[in-house]
């Protein structure tokens, strides 16, 4: 057995589960986004959520980050109930994210736009931001080494001092991972973090994501669209469709599944990804 199937056969019988999503329905009027969704996460895991456009993926993170609330259903972390909470206080609790879409502030420094990571309030607009940084700037030490640490981990150095608005696309992703890092989560979440990237900068990202299992053993929900990356980094996957779980299992277990072969791996070559 090699060490990648030691750890996930470990993953598999881990007790005790950091995170319990069970039976969760999402609609929204006319639309059905999550059709009792049930899944676990296990303590270091990296378990990938993949599934066609439209198929929920975004709403599982949104309904675990406090933005959405589903109808029914139970979300559990770390022993707390999650539905109800408001997003910063899901934040302060050790659940963080990145976007799909990368959410950062272009005109202020990597080095900047890690620091308001450490802020779990993250704050609303640029003034607010700005206000915050003053603060932390005149008393926080101990948050200007902690996100050196996370720029040397992320080899951001090059960048540090620059706005983000002016770097490559890659290394926008990499700074919101690195965002994400600066709270001292306990779960991360990763919607699509290779989307749109190049081969480079692709496998640039699947190695910080694997450094961030194995190193600091941080577990992770990433959602994303290319197969190949999902295959040779996830311990487990669920394949979701219309809102509904189709297969969870091991990416073996997954990809050699007949239900899942059928409703999307079978038409792997023909994802959208927009
Ligand atoms: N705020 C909302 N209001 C109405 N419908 C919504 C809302 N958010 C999501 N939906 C719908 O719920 C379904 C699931 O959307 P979701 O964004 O979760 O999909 P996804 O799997 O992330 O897709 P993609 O791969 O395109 O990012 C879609 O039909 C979407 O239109
Ligand atoms: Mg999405």
């Amino acid at each position: 057995m090699t060490a990648t199937e030691a750890r996930r056969s470990e993953s598999t019988q881990a007790p005790s589960p950091v995170l319990t999503f069970e039976d969760v329905v999402l609609g929204f009027e006319g639309v059905t986004a999550l059709n009792d969704v049930s899944f676990t996460v296990n303590p270091g895991e990296l378990f990938a959520v993949i599934g066609p456009n439209g198929a929920g993926k975004t709403s599982i993170f949104n309904v675990l980050s406090g933005v959405y609330r589903p109808q029914r259903g139970t979300v559990r972390f770390g022993g707390e109930d999650l539905l109800g909470r408001r997003p910063h206080a899901i934040a302060r609790l050790g659940i963080a994210r990145t976007f799909q879409n990368i959410e950062l502030f272009s005109n202020l420094t990597v080095l900047d736009n890690l620091m308001l990571g450490r802020h779990h309030h993250h704050p609303y607009g640029v003034l607010a931001a700005f206000a915050w940084l003053g603060k932390a700037q005149r008393n926080e030490r101990a948050n200007r080494r902690a996100v050196e640490e996370i720029v040397d981990f992320l080899e951001l150095a090059q960048w540090r001092r620059l706005p983000v608005g002016l770097l490559p696309y890659g290394v926008q992703k990499r700074v919101e991972l690195g965002r994400a890092l600066a709270s001292e989560p306990k779960l991360l979440l990763l919607d699509e973090p290779v989307a749109g990237m190049n081969l480079e900068e692709t496998e640039d990202m699947a190695r910080f994501i694997l450094d961030i299992r194995d190193e600091l053993g941080l577990p992770m929900v990433m959602v994303e669209h290319d197969m190949g990356l999902v295959m040779d980094l996830a311990d487990r996957i669920m394949v979701i469709d219309f809102g509904k779980p189709i297969r969870t299992g091991t990416p073996k277990e997954v990809a050699t599944d007949p239900d899942v072969i059928r409703a999307y791996l079978g038409e792997e070559h023909k994802v959208d990804r927009s």
